[in-house]
């Protein structure tokens, strides 16, 4: 596998996406720019792009290994990842296991109340409406999303749920929520594609319940950085830093 990048085909609020000379595969390319507010507030994490890659590689192994079809094809090397080529859907997926964020502001749950049952919420991805908060009808009526898709999607999110949230656990990481997005392969199948980092999950340290996510940057607090690099040296085992050339993090 090799890192020869061709035309830059789309370019995200912190991902870019180029064409490979296979017309199914692309390189994603993990930036060091960091939003929040719909892209309101921005800046450049140096680095953030590398720790990212990497802790959404090693999740996206662990889900491939549980039997979830991933876009994930291998890392390049830190900061690129070889995918399968997606058609994207619109959809934000939002699993919710503690109640935190912004179901606080808009319902009446108790701050870290433990949800028996995980939320599932789906967003519309969309910056120019700021991703409202769908339903099923909304979804199928944009034309998003079939209701047997639905279906297929809640019971593919459920599992990815079970299966992040034992792994974090671990690894001494709570998975109090995150946010994935799925799409067409090319053979029409629905896969799970983007990224799984601290930039689309809510991560708290098991022992201290410090957060080690993009809440802080949200927040305005310093040390977003060293959280990332935290998660990183968290979830990576001596062999996953072996395969990426690394010797430590
Ligand atoms: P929320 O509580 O702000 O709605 O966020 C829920 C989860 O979704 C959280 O883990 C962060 C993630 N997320 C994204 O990945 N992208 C977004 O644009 C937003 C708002 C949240
Ligand atoms: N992803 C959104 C943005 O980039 C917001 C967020 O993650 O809080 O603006």
């Amino acid at each position: 596998m090799s890192l020869k990048l061709g035309k830059l085909i789309y370019t995200g609020k912190a991902k870019d996406v180029y064409e490979t000379e296979n017309p199914d595969r692309v390189i994603v390319k993990f930036r060091d720019d960091i939003t929040a507010g719909d892209g309101e507030k921005k800046d450049i994490l140096q680095l953030k792009g590398y720790y990212n890659s990497l802790i959404s590689s090693k999740l996206f192994e662990v889900l491939e290994a549980a039997g979830i079809k991933t876009q994930y094809i291998g890392l390049l090397e830190p900061g690129y990842m070889l995918a399968h080529k997606l058609e994207m859907i619109s959809l934000e997926v939002i699993t919710r296991n503690i109640a935190a964020g912004s179901l606080l502001r808009r319902f009446p749950f108790e701050e870290r109340q433990v949800f028996e049952k995980p939320i599932i919420q789906m967003d519309y991805k969309s910056d120019e409406y700021k991703d409202p908060m769908l339903n099923d009808d909304i979804a199928m009526a944009l034309g998003l999303i079939t209701a047997e898709e639905l279906n297929d999607l809640r019971e593919i999110t459920l599992k990815i749920n079970k299966t992040l949230k034992d792994f974090l656990e671990t690894k001494g990481i709570i998975l109090p929520d995150f946010k994935i997005e799925f799409g067409y392969d090319c053979e029409k199948n629905i896969v799970l594609g983007d990224e799984i980092s601290p930039d689309t999950c809510r991560y708290w340290d098991i022992e201290t319940w410090d957060v080690l996510d993009k809440d802080l940057f949200r927040q305005g607090d310093s040390g977003v950085m060293d959280a990332y690099k935290k998660v990183a040296s968290m979830v990576l085992d001596d062999e996953d830093l072996k395969k990426w050339g690394l010797n430590e993090i």
